[in-house]
C-alpha cells in the first residue's frame, strides 16, 4: 500500500460538501462568543461528545442547532475559509459546495448575507489556493414546496453568483416528485441541478430524481443498489454518484458504509466526497484514507476515484485538463 500522504496529494474536486457541515466545534464556541448567543454545551469537549447519531435526522437536528448561530457576512465567510485551508491541504483543487439558505432565512438572516460571505470567501480561495469551483443552492426537501420555490425567485437576479441547485435534509417522506415545478424553474434560469436521493430514501427517490429533476448528479445513491435495473441505467449513463463514506459510516453503519465497494465493484461511476466533515471525522482526505485502509483499495483506484471527481465536476473543460 502507497503511504496515506499520497493519497492526500492526489489533486481532487470535492462535490458533496455542506459548508455548514464543515462547522468545527472550535469555531461555534467562537462564532457563539462573538454573537453573544448561550450554547446549550457547557464545552467543545461536551459538543464534540454529542456527535454520536443514530441517523440523519438525529444528525440533522445538531446540524441545525450548530448553525443558528452564523450571523454575520463575517461568519459565512470564516466558516468557508476554514473549510477552504483544510481541504487545500487534503489535496481539494475544486470545491462545489452546498449551502442552506431556507436554514438561515428561516432565523432572520438574509440571503445575500449568506451568499455574499460564501462567495468572497470562495473568491478568496481561488486567488490564495487555486481552488476554483462555486456554490450549490439547496432546498430543504422538509420544508414547503411554496418555500423553496419563494428561495429561487429571492435569488433570480444574482443566478450567477451559484452554479446550480441541489436537494437535501430530511429524506424519507419527502419525495423529489414534490420539486420537480422548482426544478424546471432552476434549469430555465440557467442552473445545474443536483439532488440527494437514496441516502435514507429508497430507490425510487433516485428515479425521480433523473427523470422528474433531470439531475446530472445523485449526492449519495447508495441504495441504488436496491434495484438492478436502476443500476443498469446508471452504469449505461455514466452518472455520478456522490458518495460520502464516513457519513455513510455514522449515519448508517456498516451496511451504508459497504455500499461504496459494491458501488464500484458495479460499475458505476462513483466519487468520494465528505458531507458534513466538523461532524462525520473527517475532510475528503480522510475518507480516501479510511477507505483505503477498511477496503485495501489499489493505488489505481484510489486514482481512478479522485479523477473521477474531476470528471463529475461542473468544471470547465480546460481546468479539467490541469486537474487530470
Ligand atoms: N444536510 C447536511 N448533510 C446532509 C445529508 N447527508 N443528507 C441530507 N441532508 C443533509
Ligand atoms: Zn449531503
Amino acid at each position: 500500500h502507497a503511504p496515506a500522504h499520497s493519497l492526500l496529494g492526489l489533486p481532487k474536486a470535492e462535490l458533496h460538501l455542506h459548508i455548514e457541515g464543515t462547522f468545527e466545534p472550535e469555531l461555534v464556541f467562537a462564532l457563539a462568543a462573538r454573537n453573544g448567543i448561550e450554547l446549550p454545551y457547557a464545552s467543545v469537549e461536551e459538543l464534540r461528545q454529542s456527535y454520536s447519531f443514530d441517523g440523519l435526522v438525529s444528525f440533522l437536528d445538531l446540524y441545525y442547532e450548530c448553525m443558528a448561530v452564523l450571523r454575520t457576512e463575517r461568519d459565512f465567510y470564516e466558516l468557508a475559509m476554514a473549510y477552504y485551508e483544510r481541504a487545500s491541504a487534503q489535496g481539494v483543487r475544486h470545491a462545489e459546495i452546498f449551502f442552506d439558505p431556507q436554514a438561515h432565512t428561516s432565523r432572520g438572516v438574509s440571503i445575500d448575507t449568506v451568499i455574499d460571505g460564501l462567495s468572497r470567501a470562495a473568491a478568496d480561495a481561488h486567488s490564495t489556493l487555486g481552488i476554483t469551483g462555486g456554490l450549490i443552492m439547496c432546498f430543504l426537501r422538509d420544508l414547503p414546496v411554496s418555500s423553496a420555490h419563494e428561495t429561487l425567485e429571492s435569488v433570480a437576479h444574482r443566478v450567477g453568483d451559484l452554479i446550480g441547485v441541489g436537494l437535501d435534509s430530511a429524506e424519507a417522506g419527502f419525495p423529489p416528485s414534490l420539486f420537480a415545478e422548482v426544478y424546471s424553474r432552476a434549469a430555465e434560469l440557467g442552473l445545474r441541478l443536483v439532488a440527494h436521493a437514496g441516502e435514507e430514501g429508497p430507490s425510487d427517490y433516485v428515479w425521480e430524481a433523473l427523470r422528474l429533476l433531470k439531475v446530472e448528479r445523485i449526492d449519495h445513491g447508495v441504495r441504488s443498489l436496491e434495484d438492478s435495473d436502476l443500476v443498469d441505467y446508471l452504469r449505461e449513463n455514466r452518472i455520478p454518484l456522490t458518495v460520502c463514506p464516513l457519513s455513510n459510516l455514522r449515519l448508517g453503519g456498516h451496511v451504508a458504509f459497504n455500499a461504496l465497494p459494491a458501488l464500484i465493484e458495479a460499475g458505476l461511476f462513483v466519487t468520494v466526497n465528505s458531507d458534513d466533515p466538523a461532524y462525520f471525522g473527517g475532510y475528503v482526505g480522510d475518507n480516501f484514507t479510511q477507505i483505503e485502509r477498511v477496503f485495501g483499495l489499489s493505488q489505481s483506484k484510489l486514482v481512478e476515484l479522485a479523477q473521477n471527481s474531476v470528471v463529475a465536476s461542473f468544471a470547465p473543460d480546460s481546468r479539467k485538463q490541469q486537474l487530470l
